[in-house]
């Protein structure tokens, strides 16, 4: 198979799962958040109807002693307070003058305390009505409110008989807003969840077969694709043994037949004919060397068939048409293994094509020798050669060439050193062990 791996069915479903959950996650949080909202609204509106009764309640026990500390009025206020008021949600009753004055609580301890009345606290004093707040725990006039917890705060007015203006207030716990919150989630988050899932279960086969069409789909395109990349290898093969077989020993036989016939030619004097023939000799060696260096490119020669000399033959086979003499050494190559054969193929190719390309050489060898359980290819030549700083550039620009055959020796357990000056020549030097 050819690419990068398709999508998986699997892959698609947990993506589509995890976001799903996340959804639910979110929507229940959002839905608990709301709830409690809701649930605050409600239950303030409550205790805004109760502040108003339990004042009535406490109000009619109020005399106008309260004002002057008296504790016998204070007493009267607490028995009312503690007989019918206090219950498991109502913590806290406190009575204050206009003036901000404790007058009664029945935390006795805070009696006679003062603080400043707020903006809202002296409205309501002045106009009547209700207020219900969330109670703020760290005002010190709450200092020993504090081991409530959250607390509901609702105030409002009361009068003593002779008609001076008070604050009734009442501490309402907060923990019964939130279990009412939370109970009204409980009856409402099944039937949510339910249609959730049931949303889920419809699309889930529908998701899945549109999964497996995708999928499909993609296979078929792999296929198509690595069926035509086989294919055009099958037929570049098919196109190189034909030239390799046919033209190529047609031609190099026909070259080989015609030199006794210049020969010939040459004694009988005739020295016109004679070199008409060389030059078509040379023509025609000429043309056999383009179509095995073709060959290589078309279909590079297998090792295992051809064996290493042979296609390190066709590797050279161009340079002497440029003008290049070659010489070419293969010592103990059937010693190698296939890999070791194939790197050492696959440097040589590296670096026979960039004598090819730039360094304009006359003369250069390949050799390959085995010692001591080494085995070393040298190619060298005596053109141009090059400085580091000339690879470093064709680095930089994406040529990789020789890097690429440096690594490839050293994951095979052996070194490549590139020796090479300006004008001096190159030598591309591996040695491996064998295996
Ligand atoms: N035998 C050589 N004679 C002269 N210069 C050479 C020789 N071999 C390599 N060079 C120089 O070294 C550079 C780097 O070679 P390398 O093979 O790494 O990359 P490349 O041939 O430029 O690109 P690529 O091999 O990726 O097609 C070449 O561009 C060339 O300038
Ligand atoms: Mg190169």
């Amino acid at each position: 198979m050819v690419g990068v791996a398709g999508p998986t069915a699997r892959s698609v479903i947990v993506r589509f799962a995890t976001g799903t959950l996340m959804a639910i996650v979110v929507a229940v949080v959002g839905g608990y958040f709301v709830l409690r909202s809701v649930a605050i609204d409600e239950a303030k509106q409550q205790t805004r109807v109760r502040v108003k009764e339990e004042a009535k309640l406490v109000g009619a026990t109020v005399t106008d002693a309260l004002l002057r500390g008296s504790g016998k009025a204070q007493e009267a206020v607490d028995n009312a307070v503690v007989g019918r008021v206090l219950t498991n949600s109502i913590v806290r009753v406190k009575i204050w003058s206009s003036a901000g004055r404790v007058l009664y609580s029945d935390e006795h301890a805070e009696i006679g305390g003062h603080y400043a009345l707020d903006r809202g606290q002296l409205h309501l004093l002045r106009h009547g009505g209700a207020e219900v707040e969330v109670s703020d725990l760290s005002r010190p006039e709450n200092r020993l409110d504090r081991q409530q917890g959250r607390l509901l705060e609702a105030y409002t007015r009361i009068r003593t008989p002779s008609g001076t203006p008070l604050l009734f207030e009442i501490y309402q716990r907060f923990g019964s807003v939130t279990d009412q919150a939370r109970s009204l989630l409980g009856k409402l988050a099944p039937p949510i969840l339910g249609a959730i899932g049931l949303i889920l279960l419809v699309q889930v086969p529908l998701f899945w077969s549109l999964m497996r069409r995708l999928q499909l789909g993609y296979e078929q395109r792999e296929g198509l694709l690595a069926n035509a990349v086989t294919s055009s290898r099958r037929e570049r093969r098919r196109v190189a043994a034909y030239l390799h077989d046919g033209p190529v020993q047609d031609l190099a036989g026909l070259a080989f037949s015609l030199a006794p016939v210049a020969d010939d030619a040459e004694t009988r004097g005739a020295d016109r004919e004679a070199a008409v023939v060389r030059t078509v000799i040379d023509r025609l060696r000429g043309t056999v060397r383009d179509l095995r260096a073709l060959l290589v490119d078309l279909h590079p020669p297998t090792l295992a068939t051809a064996g290493l000399e042979a296609a390190l033959g066709d590797l050279v086979s161009p340079f002497p048409a440029r003008g290049t003499k070659v010489e070419l050494r293969v010592d103990g190559g059937d010693l190698l293994g296939l890999d070791t054969q194939a790197l050492v193929y696959r440097v040589a190719q590296e670096a026979v094509r960039n004598v090819l390309a730039y360094a304009e050489a006359s003369n250069v060898s390949v050799e390959v020798g085995v010692a001591d359980s080494t085995a070393h290819l040298l190619v060298a030549d005596d053109g141009r050669g090059f400085g580091p700083e000339t690879r470093e550039r064709r680095r930089a620009e994406g040529h990789l060439g020789l890097s690429l055959v440096e690594e490839l020796a050293q994951q095979a357990g052996g070194s490549l050193t590139i020796d090479s000056r300006e004008g001096a020549g190159t030598r591309v030097r591996l040695e491996v062990p064998i295996r």
